[in-house]
């Protein structure tokens, strides 16, 4: 017997709720809407109708199960009895119908990518190619209901009731491939008596939370020098005033050469002298000694950050009574760490490790910027008069250099294995593993270099075209792989050296050196700008015993949930390549050439 509602709240009135029946496109979803100038908010599929009373219209999202399936993901069916129009997406639409009556079977034939969809319906008319992703198929509408859309492979693309405002896709409406997708969102949000979504209004209102939630309390709030963190703390003391936000910046010893100096110099400029600064590097690597493995690394790291902050609350005597933990969490955080009910843990953010769910339970933390992207986070410092600088910072992980340097529990030595993979360009598997995302899912596997036979300074637009398609080729090919990197610095195969390394205070130098390096040339050759993110990753691996290399991972992105793999001009490349094989203990230097997925930005 399923209980609906159990641990929800209501929704905010005016909202498109998008019910999250798993995978990572509900958000997508949520942003289309937010899009379209409507508010978006993405609950749990178990909330109870009650909780959704108040909404404007509801979207049931995709999901990765058969309705069938014993432990699929069931919704309330007394949302069908709110009056509100409804919009289900493949999984959500499957729901619907079988909720209402109708019929769903396994479909004769499976549907995967791009088909021709042929729609007339209240959300529109005309021929487009869709996304599908699906077995199962709608073959029975329920009563009110009428087929508004085929496919060649599906009889009901799109069904109807114009009447009670059900619609229901077979296709992905929210991803880019589908040509009227947008279209369709819009038409849609457009049945719906919503509030509006602008930043302008959102302000106010997430300034009211605050006030809200902290009451005649204060916050103490943890700083990591990313841009969330800094939006976040400049938004509490504009909200609060700096008497009651105290900001705490931790210098885990796995920050950027300077940032430390830089994060506080840019606060006070603007005015906020309310940061103190940890230095608690002594600690982090001591915490960190002997640990190799990606997650247990996020773990350790986001311990200690709770750690000194409530040791530091101790030495100044702030109580928990009076204060709450400010933290500058965003909505992808939370959907990466396994946050919402159906969908995969990617990976531990820092400000997620067990320590901060607990005092999240106890109501004893705030994150003003929970349910933002990096993109409205930007928007939002913009509208508060952050400094651009600030504001436009390439994002830094909480973890820091943490999640770029790579560890090894032993020693060994890699040959490379002629013609290991099925592909005609020079290459090797290399014996390091790295965390990736796939098919909705965490990976951790191997990465392949390819080895070109040739200089950067000779790489021609075909040769690129090539490394390009093969970046998309390998990982779809070979299920042990998820990365490809193109070899900067040697020209054919050889063998690595893999040394036992854990996180030190002298990688970190290591790495923050060849960091420096990297990103002046790209402010140099004026590339800073066009990224995202350009994270430098060392790896306990070297063409000596004891010699590490160096991985560039330049990407540009939107929001970071999806990421495109991008390069340097040759001249940049091979001058970057060059100066970085100058440091000492750097004998190798790779570029990455993977998007995400199935790579994630960072290698952990
Ligand atoms: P991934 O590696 O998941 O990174 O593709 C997506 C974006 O998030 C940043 N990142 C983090 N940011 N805490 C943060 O505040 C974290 O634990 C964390 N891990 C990754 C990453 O740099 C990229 O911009």
């Amino acid at each position: 017997m399923l209980h609906f509602g159990m641990t929800s709240s209501p929704v905010r009135p005016g909202a498109i709720v998008v019910l999250d029946f798993g995978g990572q496109y509900a958000h997508l979803l949520a942003r289309r809407v937010r899009e379209c100038g409507a508010y978006a908010e993405i609950r749990e599929p178990e909330i109870s109708a009650d909780d959704l009373r108040e909404a404007a219209g509801i979207i049931l999202s995709g999901g990765p199960q058969s309705v069938y399936d014993e432990a699929a993901p069931q919704g309330d069916p007394c949302l069908f009895d709110l009056g509100l129009p409804v919009l289900g997406i493949c999984y959500g639409l499957q729901w619907m119908v079988k909720t209402l009556g109708g019929e769903v079977r396994g479909g004769a034939v499976k549907e995967y990518g791009k088909a021709r969809v042929n729609m007339v319906s209240k959300l529109g008319a005309s021929t487009f190619t869709a996304w599908m992703s699906h077995g199962d198929e709608v073959v029975r509408v329920p009563q009110g209901f009428a087929c508004t859309a085929t496919s060649d492979a599906c009889v009901h693309a799109a069904v109807e009731d114009p009447v009670r405002q059900f619609f229901g896709v077979q296709f992905h409406p929210e991803v880019v491939h589908t040509e009227q997708g947008r279209d369709i969102l819009k038409a849609f949000v457009g049945q719906c008596d919503t509030t509006p979504w602008s930043l302008e209004e959102f302000l106010p209102k997430i300034e009211k939370q605050i006030r809200d939630e902290v009451g005649d309390r204060s916050v103490f709030m943890l700083v990591s020098g990313g841009v969330d963190s800094t939006v976040a703390f400049a938004l509490l003391n504009r909200v609060l005033g700096p008497g009651r936000v105290q900001g705490l910046l931790v210098d885990t010893g796995l920050m950027r050469q300077g940032e430390i100096a830089e994060v506080v110099s840019a606060l006070s400029a603007i005015g906020f002298d309310n940061l103190m600064m940890e230095d608690a590097s002594r600690i982090f690597f001591q915490k960190l000694k002997g640990i190799y493995d990606p997650e247990e690394k996020r773990k350790v790291i986001g311990d200690t950050f709770i750690e000194v902050q409530q040791q530091v609350s101790r030495t100044y005597n702030l109580s928990p009574a009076t204060y709450l933990l400010g933290q500058g969490t965003i909505y992808p955080d939370t959907i990466e760490s396994g946050g919402t009910k159906h969908a995969d843990k990617i990976k531990t953010h820092h400000n997620r490790v067990a320590l901060v769910e607990k005092m999240i339970e106890e109501g004893r933390v705030i994150e003003p910027l929970k349910d933002l992207y990096k993109d409205e986070v930007r928007m939002l410092g913009k509208a508060i008069g952050l400094p651009h600088e600030l504001v436009w910072r390439h994002p830094f992980p909480g973890p820091g250099l943490g999640v770029r340097i790579l560890c090894s529990p032993r020693s060994f030595v890699s040959h490379p294995t002629k013609g290991a993979l099925p592909i005609l360009m020079p290459h090797a598997v290399l014996p390091i593993n790295s965390v990736g995302v796939q098919g909705d899912g965490r990976s951790y596997r191997k990465a392949v270099a390819l080895f070109p036979g040739r200089s950067p300074l000779q790489y021609t637009e075909m040769h690129w075209k090539e490394f390009w398609e093969l970046a998309t080729e390998i990982p779809n090919r070979f299920t042990e792989v998820n990365r490809t990197v193109l070899s900067l610095s040697h020209q054919q195969p050889v063998s690595f050296f893999v040394s036992n390394f854990d996180v030190c205070r002298d990688r970190a130098d290591l790495l923050r050196e060849a960091d420096v390096l990297v990103h002046q040339a790209l402010r140099l050759g004026g590339l800073y700008e066009q990224l995202w993110q350009c994270p430098v990753v060392l790896l306990p691996m070297g063409t000596s015993a004891g010699g590490q290399s160096i991985v560039l991972r330049p990407v540009t992105s939107q929001e970071a949930m999806t990421a495109q793999a991008t390069s340097f001009p040759n001249s940049v490349l091979m001058r970057i390549k060059d100066s970085l094989l100058r440091i000492t203990g750097i004998d190798a230097v790779f570029l990455d050439l993977t998007s995400k997925p199935p790579g994630t930005i960072e290698w952990e």
